[in-house]
């Protein structure tokens, strides 16, 4: 009885030593909150970004004006760092970033330099020196969101922590889901850039293009190629719209693929319909398409 209870007393006292950001009288939770103060949405119209953007007063509620909501991801075949266990998931393409583009097509950048994480920025804004954001994920215990970015938001010829900063700076600083007011006056330094890494993860399962590609039949192949008509059907079939593609080597070799949407609510938690690309595909209509099996040392398994 004794050993019982000093053994609950330990509990106990583990449970409080978890780091804990929440208000006061809030419902305990051992997972430190990074989630919006969203509360003032409910007096909102509902309606779907760049549909009636009249109606959106608070852009907290509603991406403004970059409500022409982009998931994007790649297909490569190496990584480059493949020596310091940088590799590719099997089966999967990878994330590439979730990008707010206004209605018409255009984008704004880097729009909050206070927020500037990207050790290798453009020209005209200042690079990043500090902690890299795996820390940030780290000091708010989201070990389980790092392990997840580590498999599927991989980086070309520099470490993965460097485009995840790149993608926040660059593209979350511009959505208005994610401005530092939306978070009310308990924000907690860096809960707006976790909350964008879940987003994107969320938006990215969305969009599963290895499986959707597989379904139709089109699977990497270094000795069958395929049209962009077998590619683009199968991915319209599916999403019931029509995504970019990207190909490098003068449009014969696919790499990337671009999922417009607007979304009704949140970037965060809303729902996203989406819709066909406003962006011509830099893939050959004409030529074969190589979808590339990739270097087998370049790949490994993630899924448990
Ligand atoms: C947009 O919303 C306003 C205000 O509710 C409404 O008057 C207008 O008719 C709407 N426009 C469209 C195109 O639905
Ligand atoms: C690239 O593709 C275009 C159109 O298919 C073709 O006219 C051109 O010759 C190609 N260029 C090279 C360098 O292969
Ligand atoms: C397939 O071809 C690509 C492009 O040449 C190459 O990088 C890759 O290693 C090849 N994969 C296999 C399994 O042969």
């Amino acid at each position: 009885m004794q050993s019982t209870l000093s053994v609950l007393a330990l509990l106990a006292s583990a449970v409080v030593a978890v780091p804990d950001t929440r208000s006061p009288g809030s419902p305990s939770s051992s997972v430190p909150n990074t989630f919006p103060d969203f509360t003032s949405c409910l007096s909102q119209p509902s309606v779907y970004s760049c549909e009636n953007t009249t109606q959106i007063a608070n852009t907290c509620c509603s991406p403004t004006p970059g409500g022409l909501v982009l998931q994007t991801q790649f297909w490569s075949t190496y990584t480059g760092l493949e020596k310091q266990g940088q590799k590719l998931p099997k089966g999967s393409w990878t994330i590439h970033g979730l990008w707010p583009d206004n209605c018409d097509g255009s984008f704004e950048q880097y729009c909050d330099l206070s927020r500037q994480y990207d050790p290798a920025p453009p020209a005209g804004v200042p690079a990043y020196k500090g902690p890299g954001v795996d820390t940030f994920i780290k000091e708010f215990g989201r070990d389980d969101l790092l392990e997840y970015m580590e498999n599927y938001w991989i980086n070309q010829g520099a470490p993965n922590k460097n485009f995840w900063a790149h993608e926040f700076s660059k593209h979350a600083t511009c959505t208005s889901t994610f401005d530092l007011a939306c978070y009310g006056p308990s924000y907690k330094k860096n809960q707006d850039v976790i909350n964008f890494f879940d987003a994107v993860i969320r938006a990215f399962h969305q969009y599963p293009t290895f499986d959707m590609l597989a379904s139709a039949g089109i699977m990497p192949s270094n000795k069958t190629s395929y049209s962009l008509g077998n590619i683009q059907n199968a991915l319209k079939s599916q999403t019931a719209a029509l995504p970019y593609l990207g190909c490098s080597h003068n449009g014969t070799v696919l790499s990337e693929v671009w999922y417009f949407s607007h979304v009704y609510g949140t970037e965060q938690y809303g729902t996203y319909k989406t819709l066909d690309t406003t962006t011509a595909s830099t893939c050959s209509s004409t030529a074969p398409i190589w979808y590339y099996e990739r270097t087998k040392t370049s790949e490994h398994e993630v899924r448990k």
